[in-house]
């Protein structure tokens, strides 16, 4: 348990685990399949590496010694340890040769046919004792599975790319695997520095599935002609902490390539509205504007490389008159010191329900209403909604949206000042949610329903979607500092505007509510 928390393991653990599999047969020596033998082979296993095509794979081969060569350069490894790594891995003609492996790991076509004859063949040659593992991204294992004997033996390793880098390894289970061959694989990849994360065989298993709104719902606010791809890329990276924006990266990916994803996906859950691809994705696959490959997609990536698209930003303003902040202001408390630390800003602090007032506006956390909505039901003439940042006090840009009776003035003494709190500002639209909190709080509950209908436990998922995608935060202990509330209220706020049943909360969020409300009765109960 300790060890799957921390994604280490002892020394003990770590030699029984290499010792167990002195061989491991890696089958398809394409991008991963290399990878996975490069991470085998440094960790002191013989690896026998086959596919059909033996001229790519000793391409594959070569490459690999060539990039060894360049960590020998940078001093990561020695020379000896990059001779050792190579002499470990033997390319292997005939699938007979693989008999000798106590673990195969397959990383060939994405087709299940293919994938189910190889381990059939595999099952004649290897013993009864050999794991089988697919690295398949999108096939069901236990359809995978299904064609065996002997089904319980095969399981899902699902590494990253390139694997040698990337940490989390998803260890999926399919209907029939046997536990403690799950097991055994998760020590193995604790052995080799890995991060496993345990998942039930579903479509997308956790990463490619829970990352789908990190896609998706930006993609449905450009349909909406709520920002540009720059502003929505700009928000999630430097106010949301996202290492990438979510057309940067389909641009990296490949446009087509995230479509496909997007569509096994959706028919993979008997198209679910949550999962529903764009039509905007569609018109740009069939015009061939694939992303950085073909030069053009999301940006245009001209003969200079990256075009930098402009980003609206407010221009300069002042800011006047006194700050009030109201009680604790939660997600937005670190804005507190910083505008204290600003001896020019007039600061009133007092009790209240935690919000800040400048330039006579109300300034509060985006949630599923609109600006203007909430001004109404609160009574504000203005009230301004400020999107999710990560941390409000290294954020370098904050958006904002304001109701629709706020005046010039007192819209320039808000964007002033948060310039003069050193952030540069972006006014986007008045829509629920803006842009940062509508997309991580889909993020959130696609996290809350993998969990709620038995994909993975809450850690795994977290870990998986900080370790598989870099998230700056793992989803679930995102919902948390929000609030559980709040990303339900945003939700159903959603669901409500749009009346689309893709913002549908998860019932795992609605019971998080109500045991945080019953601990809160029972302190204040605690407390007289
Ligand atoms: N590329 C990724 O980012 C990524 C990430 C995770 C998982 N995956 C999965 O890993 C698997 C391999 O993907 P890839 O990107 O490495 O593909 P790839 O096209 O780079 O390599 C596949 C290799 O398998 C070989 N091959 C095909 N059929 C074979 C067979 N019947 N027997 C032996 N060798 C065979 C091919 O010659 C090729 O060298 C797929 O299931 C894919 O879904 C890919």
């Amino acid at each position: 348990m300790t060890t799957e928390a921390t994604g280490t393991a002892g020394a003990t653990e770590t030699a029984e685990a290499i010792n167990r599999f002195p061989a491991i047969g890696v089958i398809g020596a394409g991008t991963m399949g290399i990878g996975i033998a490069e991470v085998a082979a440094s960790h002191g296993h013989q690896v026998l590496l086959h596919d059909v095509n033996a001229e790519a794979a000793h391409q594959a081969l070569e490459q690999m010694a060539q990039r060894l060569q360049k960590r020998v350069d940078k001093v990561r490894i020695s020379a000896r340890q990059r001779q050792e790594i190579l002499e470990r891995i033997r390319f292997v003609d005939e699938l007979d040769a693989l008999a000798k492996a106590r673990l195969v790991i397959e990383a060939i076509v994405e087709n299940l046919t293919i994938k189910q004859g190889l381990f059939q063949q595999l099952e004649k040659i290897c013993p009864a004792e050999t794991i089988f593992a697919s690295n398949t991204s999108s096939i069901s294992i236990t359809a995978i599975a299904a064609s065996l004997n002997e089904p319980s033996r095969l399981i899902g390793l699902h590494f990253f790319n390139p694997a040698p880098v990337m940490k989390l390894v998803e260890v999926i289970a399919g209907l029939q695997s046997d536990a403690a061959l799950l097991a055994a694989a998760e020590q193995l990849c604790l052995a080799w520095g890995k991060i496993p994360v345990r998942a039930q065989s579903t479509p997308g298993f956790i990463v490619n599935r829970v990352a789908r709104p990190f896609y998706g719902e930006p993609l449905k606010m450009l349909q909406e002609q709520l920002a540009s791809p720059a502003v929505i890329d700009t928000v999630l990276r430097e106010s949301a902490g996202f290492r990438m924006g979510p057309f940067q990266l389909m641009d990296l990916i490949g446009i087509d390539v995230n479509f496909a994803v997007s569509q096994s996906v959706f028919n993979a859950f008997f198209n679910d509205p949550r999962y529903r691809p764009s039509l905007i994705q569609q018109e740009m696959v069939a015009a061939g504007l694939l992303g950085r490959k073909t030069g053009r997609g999301f940006y245009d990536y001209g003969a200079e490389g990256n075009d930098p698209a402009p980003v609206p930003y407010a221009p300069p303003c002042d800011q006047n008159g006194t700050v009030t902040i109201r009680g604790h202001m939660g997600l937005g408390e670190p804005l507190r010191g910083l505008i204290r630390a600003r001896r020019c800003i007039s600061l009133m602090e007092s009790r209240g329900s935690g919000y800040l007032l400048a330039g006579g506006c109300a300034v509060v956390l985006a949630n599923g209403q609109t600006a203007t909505a909430r001004a109404r039901e609160h009574g504000y003439k203005c009230l301004v909604h400020v999107d999710l940042a990560l941390d409000f006090a290294g954020a370098k840009t904050i958006a904002l949206a304001f109701s629709e009776r706020c005046e010039k003035a007192n819209r320039e003494s808000v964007i002033g000042l948060f310039q003069a709190l050193g952030k540069k500002v972006l006014v986007v639209p008045d829509e629920p949610g803006l842009i940062a909190m509508r997309t991580v709080v889909m993020l959130i509950n696609e996290a809350a329903e993998a969990v709620f209908t038995g994909v993975c436990d809450a850690e795994a998922v977290d870990r998986a979607m900080r370790y598989g995608v870099n998230y700056p935060e793992g989803p679930l202990a995102w919902g948390r500092k929000i609030g559980f509330q709040h990303v339900l209220q945003t939700l159903e706020g959603l669901q409500q505007w749009f009346g689309d049943d893709r913002y549908r909360p998860s019932a795992w969020l609605r019971h998080q509510v109500e045991r945080d409300s019953r601990q809160t009765l029972t302190e204040r109960h605690g407390h007289g």
